[in-house]
C-alpha cells in the first residue's frame, strides 16, 4: 500500500485529493494546523453520512497536527510517515490578502516549500519520496505570451506570485541537485462548491444564491474585467497524481484552455437562480441590474481592486493531455458554474442566520 502525506489536506484541493487518493487504494496522511475554530469542516461536513464513513473513520486516513513553517515539525512527521509521495498544498493561497501579509505569505509559500525538500533530503528519502509541488499560473502574472505554457517566461504581480516562484525554482533546482522526483503543476485557476468564500467564483455564487432568496441585497466586487482560466478542482487533483506517477520528473501546466471574464462568470452564476442581468455604465460606476424588478444587484467598489492586478489567465494544456492523458474539457465552464450555483442555493435555503454584511469579503 502506498503512502502519501498532503500539507493543506484541510483546503479546497487537499480535501478532494484525499478522497481521490484513498479511492485509489493509498493510506493518506494530512497535515492539520491547530486552531481556536473548527477547520475540518470540507473533510467531514461537505461530505454525505455515506461518503464521510470513507474518509472520517477510514483507517488508511491520518491527521496530524502540523505547519510548513516548522522545520522541525515536517521533519519529524516525514520521518515517521516515510511516504511515498508528498503532495504540498499548504500556502496562504489568497492573493489580495498576500499583499497585507506579505512576509507571511514568504514563510508560508516559500519557506514552508524548501522545509519540505530538505526534510526528504535529510531523513536520505530522496530515492524514496516523490515531491508534488503547488506551481500557480499568478506566477505568469502580467503575461509575456498568449496562451501561457510550460517555456513561457514568469512575471509575477503580488507577494503570493513572488514567493510561489521560490517554491518553483527550489523544487527544480532539488530535482537537479539531489536527482530528486520533484515536480511542479502550475495550475490555473480551479473552482469547486468547496471553494473558500473569499475567492470570486465562489463570493458570486453564494451572493447569487443568497439575493435570490432575499438574504442578501447587493453583490460588491472588483475589477470585472479580468480573465482567467476557471477549471473544475476535482478535475485537476486527478492531475497532480498523474503528475507524480509520470515516468519522468517534468513539471506541467495545468488548465482549460479557455478563458472567461469575472462579468460573464457573474453572469451565468445569476441566470442559474433566475436572474437576468442588465450591465450599465463602466468602470467604478458599472452595475448590474435585475432586468425582472430593475434592483441593482452587483455593484464595484475599488477596495475590491488589487494594488497590481493580473489582467489575463488562459493556459495550454497541450503537454498534459499529451504525456498525461489528461482531458483538460471534462467538466466544461457552464458545469462548473452550474455545480456551484447548486450547491448554493442548497447551503442557503439550510441558513439560518445571515450574516449581516457581506463586504468584509476580499
Ligand atoms: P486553500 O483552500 O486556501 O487551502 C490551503 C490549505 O493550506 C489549507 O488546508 C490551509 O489550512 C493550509 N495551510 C495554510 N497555511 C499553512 C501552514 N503554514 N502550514 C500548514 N498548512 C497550511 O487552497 P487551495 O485552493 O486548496 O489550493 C491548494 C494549493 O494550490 C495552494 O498551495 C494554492 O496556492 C495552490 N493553487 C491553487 C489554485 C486554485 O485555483 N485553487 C491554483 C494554483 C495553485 P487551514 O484550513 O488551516 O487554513
Ligand atoms: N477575490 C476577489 N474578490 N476577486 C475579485 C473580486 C472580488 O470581489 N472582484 C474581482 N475580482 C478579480 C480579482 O481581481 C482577480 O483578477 C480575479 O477576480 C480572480 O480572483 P480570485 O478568485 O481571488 O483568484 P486569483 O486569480 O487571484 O487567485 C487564485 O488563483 C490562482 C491561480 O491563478 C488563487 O486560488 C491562487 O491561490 C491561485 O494560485
Amino acid at each position: 500500500m502506498k503512502k502519501a502525506l498532503i500539507t493543506g489536506v484541510t483546503g479546497q484541493d487537499g480535501s478532494y485529493l484525499a478522497e481521490f487518493l484513498l479511492e485509489k487504494g493509498y493510506e493518506v496522511h494530512g497535515i492539520i494546523r491547530r486552531s481556536s475554530s473548527y477547520n475540518q469542516e470540507r473533510l467531514e461536513d461537505i461530505l454525505t453520512e455515506e461518503e464521510a464513513s470513507v474518509l472520517v473513520n477510514n483507517k488508511n486516513f491520518h491527521l496530524h497536527y502540523g505547519d510548513v513553517t516548522d522545520a522541525l515539525n515536517v521533519t519529524r512527521l516525514i520521518g515517521e510517515i516515510q511516504p511515498d509521495e508528498i503532495y504540498n498544498l499548504a500556502a496562504q493561497s489568497h492573493v489580495r490578502v498576500s499583499f497585507d501579509m506579505p512576509g507571511y505569505t514568504l514563510d508560508v509559500d516559500a519557506k514552508g516549500t524548501l522545509n519540505i525538500l530538505e526534510a526528504v533530503r535529510i531523513l536520505g528519502l530522496t530515492d524514496k519520496t516523490r515531491v508534488y509541488q503547488a506551481s500557480t499560473s499568478e506566477l505568469f502574472g502580467k503575461v509575456q505570451e498568449v496562451p501561457q505554457k510550460e517555456t513561457t517566461p514568469f512575471y509575477p504581480r503580488s507577494p503570493y506570485g513572488v514567493a510561489k516562484i521560490y517554491g518553483f525554482w527550489i523544487t527544480k533546482n532539488y530535482r537537479e541537485s539531489y536527482n530528486m522526483f520533484a515536480v511542479n503543476g502550475i495550475l490555473f485557476n480551479h473552482e469547486s462548491e468547496r471553494r473558500g468564500e473569499t475567492f470570486v467564483t465562489r463570493k458570486i455564487t453564494l451572493a447569487a444564491a443568497r439575493i435570490a432568496q432575499g438574504k442578501q441585497k447587493k453583490l460588491l466586487l472588483g475589477n470585472l474585467d479580468s480573465l482567467r482560466d476557471w477549471g473544475y478542482a476535482k478535475d485537476y487533483v486527478e492531475c497532480m497524481w498523474l503528475i507524480l506517477q509520470h515516468e519522468k520528473p517534468e513539471d506541467f501546466v495545468i488548465a482549460t484552455g479557455e478563458m472567461h471574464s469575472v462579468r460573464e462568470f457573474a453572469d451565468l452564476a445569476f441566470k442559474h437562480v433566475g436572474i437576468e442581468i442588465e450591465w450599465i455604465g463602466h468602470g467604478i460606476e458599472e452595475k448590474g441590474i435585475n432586468k425582472a424588478t430593475g434592483e441593482i444587484v452587483v455593484e464595484v467598489d475599488p477596495k475590491f481592486f488589487r494594488p497590481a492586478e493580473v489582467e489575463q489567465l488562459l493556459g495550454d494544456p497541450t503537454k498534459a493531455r499529451t504525456l498525461l492523458g489528461w482531458n483538460p474539457t471534462r467538466t466544461s465552464f457552464e458545469d462548473l458554474v452550474r455545480i456551484m450555483v447548486a450547491a448554493d442555493m442548497m447551503k442557503v435555503g439550510n441558513e439560518d442566520i445571515v450574516k449581516k454584511t457581506f463586504d468584509y469579503v476580499i
